[in-house]
């Protein structure tokens, strides 16, 4: 990863506002943001460590781990939880076979929690692979877990 954060830098500039934009790159790259690049970013945009850690645990989108091949990305906001969100999610992670912010020991889903989707009003909401599903329900979740099992 040393020579790809290299050659990001020289394309871009060493300055400390580009480490938002040299995270989503390598996340980008790799999929994920290894705690053990982390060194390089500091060295590379002249922060301290502790200044990138700090930044990739605060924004969730970043990824400490290679994510499964499925992300199911449940929504754990306020509309969401009155529309039965709580029950939901107790089905989709029984249903799943693993537990909210984690990815599943056979690599095939990971599940996650987002906040708001923006589609509160036909809640509960998922993105599935990135795709919004709407009103979850136990037939629409079964349509998920049909889905990620294939
Ligand atoms: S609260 Fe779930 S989509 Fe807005």
């Amino acid at each position: 990863m040393d020579e790809f954060i290299g050659a990001w830098v020289a394309r871009h500039s060493a300055t400390r506002d580009q480490l938002l934009p040299l995270l989503h790159a390598i996340q980008k790259e790799a999929g994920y943001i290894d705690d053990a690049w982390v060194p390089s970013v500091a060295k590379a945009l002249n922060l301290s460590r502790a200044d990138v850690h700090g930044v990739i645990t605060f924004y969730h989108d970043y990824r400490r781990a290679p994510a499964g091949r499925h992300v199911v990305k449940l929504c754990r906001a306020e509309s969401c939880q009155a529309r039965g969100g709580a029950a939901i999610e107790a089905a989709v992670v029984r249903r799943l076979g693993v537990p909210l912010g984690q990815t599943r020991a056979d690599g095939q889903v990971s599940l996650e929690p987002v906040y708001c989707l923006g589609l509160c009003a036909i809640g509960p909401n998922a993105l599935v692979d990135g795709r919004p599903v709407a009103r979850i329900d136990n037939a629409v979740l079964d349509r998920i877990a049909a889905e990620i099992a294939a």
